[in-house]
């Protein structure tokens, strides 16, 4: 393999002597579950990231980056390097007419930025407020709310490569957006790390009101303001704020079904809830496990929030053992009574996806 990597210096050994041993991660993941990393640290440069990386390398350790924790479900200790992503700046470029490109380093709380955009006056991400989390985490799930995704504003990614520590940028539309999913989730989720994004936003926007909910509450002829006050609202009421209750947001993907399932299901459950999507429907997964008799349930010191089912909280659980059978039996439930399957939506921690380092490598071509 062809490392590009400097070698050993005075900076990488300060880097070095920054890495902490068996680290608890309680206070780094929203749900709160207190397993351990073997070796922890915290990127805030760029170059103290690549420092890291190296030092990862040469002693053939895995290395995982988390931002907010708030998409994770970390279910045992963490073998390797779990590294933190600090990385702060933001720069805003205006372009003649009507559109501003704003780079973003990943480890910016995603709502901080969506409010500043707000105050400048600029559209785009006024529909994604309040969504917990930092901006390098939101590609990685496609962030989305109220008709928006993080897609549709995303211009490219600047990504690091683990292993050969080249730093650039990749294209949105390369990045295998899709509902709740991409690339950084799947084939590249042990070689590429997200350092910034480049977003475009628009000085004269449209405002997207279609989803009702937000729509129905907002006045006439709404301000861009208006409406992130709104999204805001609508959130605190139905979604729990991880610092008081430990969660990670919606906790399964709302499935998709065929057009013909989706009959079949309307004929027997009349007020099944779902929305048209692509060549099917998107089913909200939280009617259905709230019909299933779900929602409020408390088991062993986890539960289902009492406003909103698709949110699975953790009141006291130090493990993910109760968390990962409440999810068995919500999964089975639903699927016994309407035959379909929920997937999960945040990420699992340790990883069951890495790779060896050379496959690694074919997986990036
Ligand atoms: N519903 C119920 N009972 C419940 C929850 C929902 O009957 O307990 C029904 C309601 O009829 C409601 C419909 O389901 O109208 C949809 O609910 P909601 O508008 O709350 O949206 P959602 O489908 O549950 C999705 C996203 C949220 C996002 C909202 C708003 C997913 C997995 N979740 O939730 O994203 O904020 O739409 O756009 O797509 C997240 O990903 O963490 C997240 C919070």
């Amino acid at each position: 393999m062809n490392m590009r990597f400097s070698s050993r210096d005075c900076f990488s050994q300060n880097v070095e002597d920054s890495i902490q041993k068996n680290i608890s991660l309680a206070t780094y993941n929203t749900f709160r579950f207190a397993y351990r990393a073997e070796f922890f640290a915290i990127a805030d440069s760029l170059d103290v990231l690549k420092a890291l990386l190296a030092w990862a390398s040469r002693f053939k350790h895995e290395v995982t980056m988390i931002g907010g924790g708030s998409n994770l479900l970390i279910s045992g200790d963490v073998k390797g390097l779990v590294i933190v992503n600090r990385l702060t700046g933001i720069n805003a470029r205006e372009h003649s007419g009507n559109l501003i490109s704003l780079t973003v380093a990943a480890g910016e709380n995603w709502h901080q930025l969506v409010e500043f955009t707000v105050n400048q006056g600029w559209f785009g991400l006024e529909n994604l407020a309040l969504i917990p989390g930092t901006v390098g985490a939101a590609p990685v799930q496609n962030i989305g709310a109220y008709g928006v995704e993080i897609k549709d504003v995303l211009a490219r990614v600047q990504v690091i490569n683990r292993l050969s520590g080249d730093v650039y940028w990749v294209n949105a539309r390369d990045c295998g957006l899709a509902y709740r999913d991409s690339h950084f989730k799947g084939k590249w989720l042990s070689t590429l790390l997200i350092t910034a994004v480049e977003i475009s936003l628009k000085k004269q926007g449209r405002l997207l009101l279609t989803y009702g909910g937000l729509s129905d509450r907002l006045p006439a002829q709404p301000s861009l303001k208006n409406v992130f006050d709104m999204v805001c609202q609508v959130r605190s009421e139905k979604l729990p704020d991880p610092k008081t209750l430990a969660n990670a947001g919606s906790f399964f993907k709302n499935p998709i079904v065929s057009q013909d399932q989706h009959e079949v299901l309307k004929a027997r459950f009349p007020n099944l809830v779902s929305f048209r999507f692509e060549d099917g429907f998107k089913l909200a997964a939280g009617w259905l496990i709230d019909q299933a008799g779900w929602k409020g349930k408390q088991f062993h010191g986890v539960g289902v929030y009492e406003k909103q089912a698709l949110v699975l909280v953790n009141y006291k659980d130090e493990t993910a053992d109760s968390l990962l059978l409440l999810e068995a039996e919500i999964k089975q439930s639903v699927y016994d009574l309407y035959g379909v399957n929920l997937e999960r939506e945040p990420v699992q921690l340790p990883s069951l996806m890495y790779l060896d380092h050379a496959t690694n490598l074919e997986t990036l071509n």
